[in-house]
């Protein structure tokens, strides 16, 4: 069971950043990565909608006997992190982009201020707000969805004015200014991450989720036993629509070239 693979999704090829950090960290491990870059951005689907996209790659991931579903996008995590859990009933362990980053305000943000910016999906839901009330460690928590972003990165512009346009409009809050630190709720944003923390002179701690959310896999996978020792490491990387694109800007979020396929989810 520990050579099959770990599915991981996302709405659109951001979740790459959530992948990389994921082969960095065990580079054995076998996977199978799902962009539905059809119905990109999720970030401003309904939830009904979300669930619906969530439970049909979930299957497909289930169906290509993944150990793992890591849910790599905060906009899915929040609207159908609990549908899924429910939905996969124990066939595969499932993960989402969300709890790694509460445990880690948990165990060093008692007592600060901490700032989010995500999708309009992410931050409507209030699933963070509720997780980190529920923390009980007087977390002053302020969260603003920056629904531009996304589809700015995604075409390739993580570089250009356009971002740092974007982000005066949306960073130059008293709120956010004032906090000790700022969660990057999407997959994406880890792309922005220097110009975010430049915006702020770098007095605010920016925090990129990738890295704690692939520790969270490992011991996940430790845990249960899953790990795989031996030397794997295959990846395949999927989208429900391919475009150009898509496929010359996987190596900036992937930091590698890589090769992406169609896959006919929703034919
Ligand atoms: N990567 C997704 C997330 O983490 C957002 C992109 C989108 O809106 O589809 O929320």
């Amino acid at each position: 069971m520990s050579s099959q693979p770990i599915g991981i999704f996302d709405s659109g090829i951001g979740g790459l950043t959530v992948a990389k950090a994921l082969v960095d960290l065990l580079p054995n491990e076998n996977l199978i990565y799902f962009g539905d870059t059809a119905h990109l951005p999720y970030g401003d689907k309904s939830t009904a909608a979300i669930q619906e996209y969530a439970v049909k790659i979930t299957q497909m991931l289930l169906d290509s006997e993944c150990k793992l579903i890591l849910m790599a996008c905060n906009s899915a995590s929040a609207a159908a992190f609990n549908l899924i859990i429910e939905y996969v009933a124990g066939k595969a362990q499932v993960v989402n982009v969300i709890d790694p980053v509460v445990a880690f305000l948990r165990d060093n943000y008692t007592e600060k201020r901490v700032g989010l910016i995500g999708t309009r999906q992410t931050v409507s839901s209030h699933v963070y707000d509720e997780k980190i009330v529920a923390l009980q460690i007087g977390i002053d928590f302020y969260a603003k969805a920056t629904p531009l972003l996304a589809p700015a990165i995604e075409d390739g512009f993580a570089e250009s004015k356009v971002i740092d346009e974007l982000l005066k409009v949306y960073l130059d809050d008293a709120i956010l200014r004032a906090s000790d630190a700022l969660i990057l709720g999407c997959t994406h944003y880890p792309l922005i991450k220097t110009k975010v923390a430049q915006f702020y002179d770098n007095k605010i701690t920016v925090l990129d989720s990738s890295k704690v959310v692939a520790e969270n896999v490992r011991q996940v996978l430790a845990n249960q036993k899953l790990l795989n020792t031996e030397a794997g490491g295959k990846k395949h990387f999927l989208v429900s629509d391919y475009t150009d694109s898509f496929a010359a800007n996987t190596q900036i979020f992937f930091q590698e070239k890589i090769s992406l396929e169609r896959y006919p989810l929703w034919d």
